[in-house]
C-alpha cells in the first residue's frame, strides 16, 4: 500500500513553511538532484551551501540561481572532492569558519556505475569512497555543529541498494576479486544507509536530538550515468529516460527537501517515490528490505569506516 501521509499527490514543496533563517549544507549540489534541492530550498528562503568538486560547475550554478532569485540569494559553494579525505577536511574546516548553524547536512553526491575498479587518493574503491566514506568522514567532522543546531543529517540513497550482494563484502572492500559495476555501486549506497542506521541508533543510545532520515530520488533524470557510467550503461538510461519510468530531476529532488525540513518522519524508513516499482510517483515512506539494517553488519561498517577516514565521533 503506497504511504498517503501527504495526501494523493504525496510530499511537494508546497507543503514547505518559509526557511528563512535556517541554513542548508548539500554536497553535489550543482547538478542533477542536488541543483534542483538547492532551487527549491532558495526559493522557500533558505541559505544553502554545496560543497561541490567541480569549481567551474559550481559557479556556474551559483550565478545561475542568482540569475533566478537574485543577487542577493544565499547561495555558496565551498570546494570539496569527496574522493579526497584530505579535501574532506580542508572543507569541513572551511565550513565550521563560515556557517554557524546546520539545520541539514543533505549527504546527495555520488558517483554511479564507474565501469573498472578505480582507486581513491586514499586507496579506496571509489564508489565506496566518494559515497560512503567521505561523507562518513564529513558528517563526523560537522556533527558536533549539527547537534548544536539541533539540525539533521539526510542520507540520499538509491533502490539500486537492492542490487547487488544484499551486504558489505568485508574480505575485499576494494572489489579486488570481483569487481562489477552495478554491484560495487549497490554495496557504496548500501554502506550510506547502513550508515545512517546506525547512527540513528548511537544517537538514540546518546540522547541526542540530532535527526537521521534516509530517501532516495527513485528514477531521476540527471547526469549520473552520463557522468560515470559505461557507453551501454549511457545508451540504456537515455532511451529509459524517454520513457514514464523516469520522472524529472526536480522531482528527484523532493525526497532529500522533505527529508531535510517536514516534521515527524520516521528514522527506520526509505522516503522516495512510491508510484510505479518506487521509482516515479507521489514522494512517501516506501518499502525497506531489512537486511539494510542487519545490527551485525551496521557495527562492523562502522568500526571499519572509523578506521579508515581515522574521523573520532563523538556523542
Ligand atoms: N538519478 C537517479 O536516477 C538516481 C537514482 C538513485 C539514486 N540516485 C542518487 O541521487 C544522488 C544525486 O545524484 P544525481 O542523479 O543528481 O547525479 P548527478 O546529476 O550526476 O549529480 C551528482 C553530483 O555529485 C557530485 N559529485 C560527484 N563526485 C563527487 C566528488 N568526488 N566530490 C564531490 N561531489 C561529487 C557531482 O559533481 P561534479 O559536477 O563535480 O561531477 C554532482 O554535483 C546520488 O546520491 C545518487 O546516488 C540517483
Amino acid at each position: 500500500m503506497p504511504d498517503t501521509t501527504f495526501g494523493p499527490q504525496g510530499w511537494t514543496p508546497e507543503r514547505l513553511d518559509p526557511q528563512d533563517g535556517k541554513s542548508f549544507l548539500i554536497t553535489g549540489g550543482n547538478a542533477g538532484t542536488g541543483f534542483e534541492a538547492t532551487r527549491i530550498l532558495l526559493r522557500a528562503d533558505a541559505k544553502v551551501v554545496m560543497l561541490n568538486r567541480s569549481v567551474e560547475r559550481s559557479e556556474a550554478a551559483v550565478a545561475r540561481l542568482k540569475e533566478e532569485f537574485g543577487s542577493d540569494a544565499e547561495v555558496s559553494f565551498i570546494r570539496m572532492d569527496l574522493a579526497s579525505f584530505d579535501s574532506v577536511r580542508e572543507a569541513a574546516a572551511a565550513v565550521l569558519d563560515i556557517v554557524p548553524r546546520i539545520d541539514a547536512l543533505i549527504c546527495n553526491a555520488a558517483i554511479a556505475q564507474v565501469p573498472s575498479q578505480k582507486l581513491t587518493v586514499d586507496g579506496h574503491e571509489s564508489m565506496l569512497a566518494t559515497n560512503h566514506y567521505g561523507h562518513f568522514l564529513l558528517s563526523g567532522l560537522l556533527f558536533e555543529r549539527i547537534e548544536a543546531s539541533q539540525g539533521r543529517v539526510v542520507v540520499v540513497a538509491s533502490l539500486g541498494y537492492k542490487m547487488g550482494i544484499r551486504t558489505i563484502q568485508f574480505d575485499d572492500m576494494n572489489w579486488d576479486a570481483n569487481y562489477h559495476q552495478n554491484k560495487t555501486y549497490s554495496q557504496s549506497k548500501l554502506a550510506q544507509m547502513m550508515f545512517a542506521y546506525e547512527l540513528q541508533d548511537r544517537l538514540a543510545a546518546a540522547n541526542s536530538n540530532v535527526e537521521v532520515y534516509v530517501c532516495h530520488p527513485g528514477s531521476s533524470n540527471t547526469s549520473l550515468i552520463s557522468s560515470s557510467g559505461n557507453l551501454v550503461t549511457r545508451i540504456a538510461f537515455k532511451l529509459m529516460s524517454m520513457s514514464p519510468l523516469v520522472q524529472s530531476a526536480e522531482q528527484g529532488a523532493y525526497p532529500e527537501v522533505m527529508c531535510a525540513t517536514e516534521d515527524g518522519l520516521e528514522g527506520r524508513a526509505l522516503y522516495g517515490p512510491t508510484g510505479r516499482s518506487e521509482w516515479v510517483g507521489p514522494v512517501g515512506k516506501g518499502t525497506l528490505e531489512p537486511y539494510a539494517y542487519d545490527k551485525a553488519v551496521m557495527e562492523r561498517l562502522w568500526e571499519l569506516s572509523e578506521k579508515e577516514t581515522g574521523v573520532d565521533w563523538t556523542f
